[in-house]
């Protein structure tokens, strides 16, 4: 049986990773299975974290850091810093209040979140308790009414983007949910979804082809289906899982407002590269025409850093907060976001870089034109 969520913060928590040996113990096993894992043997799910080991930061001295601060504008938004939550379907699983404790969480830390479209409370209920800017997390439905009716319900509870993902047409090979035999137990479901025709599954008897030719990736979205929501709402779009610089480039040409460089936290495609290593190929593809976020792996204020130095304009976090979650509610959540946000002043002052824009590959060691032959 799981613990219950904790009622206070044992002094043992000093940083966001403590957060998960927490959680793990709150969490049925099926379902921790389900949040922890990623696609097929978990290499790229493990690449994310060890790219933030293999890079260094350059520290500097005697540096001015008066006047300084983590503020940003993104997409009309004034963010005080550059951590978002990254939509996690089905937060009831990590905690009874779900999606509700962290949308408390983020109004408390002016944080901006995203919303999954599978979120487990629906998103009106999510809006009405907001007091910090929501972005909703759309998938395409196979059926263009749904994809339309889910924007509208997102427009008319004042959602300020549509996050667009496009990087999980049909599921992933989630061995790890497989072998602990994950399925939604009851009370938690895409409660948005309630009625809309299913996305394709990945399932066939033997003989039979699993995907092509089963009518299954007939529907799923292509560029065209952008251009068409572009012209359906007037919100910003963001698409979310871009990794190769190819596709960052026809984003753009989509009318993408901005782009985040994910792999969807290591669960669609194994053996994609680690998010930080695409970062700097597609920030030198966009060359700065839109703003380029990034997920994956991020348990450091150093990681967040890190990303910044490499192209990011801000990160998302979606693991690290959902142990918050699954630990204490919406003050394991808070929790996170502080101690990350912490975590990147220290770093920024230690580094030399008084504001966000200070933070470039001039913050990285090795020092740019100079050194031993
Ligand atoms: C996700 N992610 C995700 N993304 C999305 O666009 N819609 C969704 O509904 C979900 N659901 C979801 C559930 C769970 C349990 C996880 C762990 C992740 C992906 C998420 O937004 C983000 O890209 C990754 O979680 C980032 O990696 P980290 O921070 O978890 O390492
Ligand atoms: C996942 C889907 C919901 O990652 O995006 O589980």
């Amino acid at each position: 049986m799981p613990l219950p969520p904790l009622t206070q913060i044992p002094p043992q928590i000093a940083c966001a990773a403590d957060y998960e040996a927490y959680a793990r113990e709150r969490m049925e096993e099926a379902a921790w299975a389900y949040l922890a894992g990623g696609a097929a043997d978990e290499l790229t799910l493990r690449a994310n974290r060890e790219a933030y080991e293999r890079v260094r930061i350059q520290p500097r001295v005697l540096t001015s850091m008066a006047g300084g601060g983590t503020a940003l504008d993104l997409l009309g938004l004034r963010l005080p810093y550059p951590i978002l939550l990254a939509p996690v379907a089905y937060q009831k699983l990590a905690h009874p209040q779900g999606e509700l404790a962290t949308v408390l969480a983020a109004s408390a830390m002016k944080a901006a979140m995203v919303v999954s479209t599978q979120a487990s409370i629906a998103l009106e209920e999510l809006a009405r308790t907001a007091e910090t800017p929501l972005w909703f997390q759309l998938y395409l439905q196979p059926d263009r009414n749904d994809t339309l009716h889910l924007v509208r319900r997102a427009e008319a509870a004042g959602y300020r983007a549509l996050v667009v993902t496009v990087d999980a047409p049909v599921n992933g090979v989630r061995n790890r949910e497989q072998r602990a035999g994950f399925s939604l137990p009851t009370g938690v479901e895409a409660v948005n979804l309630r009625g809309m025709r299913p996305m394709a599954q990945a399932v066939a008897r033997a003989g039979e082809s699993a995907l092509f030719g089963s009518g299954a990736l007939d529907s799923a979205p292509t560029w065209d289906d952008i251009a068409w929501l572009r012209q359906a709402t007037g919100l910003p779009i963001v698409l979310k899982g871009i990794l190769a610089p190819a596709d960052a480039r026809l984003a753009i040409e989509a009318g993408a407002s901005a782009i985040i460089v994910s792999n969807h936290g290591g669960r669609t495609l194994d053996t994609t590269p680690a998010t930080l290593d695409a970062l700097p190929w597609v920030a030198a593809e966009v060359r700065g025409r839109i703003p380029v976020l990034m997920d994956g792996g991020i348990r450091r204020g150093t990681d967040v850093f890190k990303a910044l130095a490499l192209g990011a304009s801000a990160v998302l976090i979606g693991r690290a907060y959902m142990h918050g979650l699954a630990a204490a509610g919406t003050v394991g959540v808070i929790h996170v976001l502080h101690m990350l946000r912490t975590e990147l002043e220290i770093t920024m002052a230690l580094a030399g870089c008084r504001t966000l824009a200070e933070i470039d590959r001039s913050a990285l060691w090795p020092p740019a034109g100079t050194g031993p032959d």
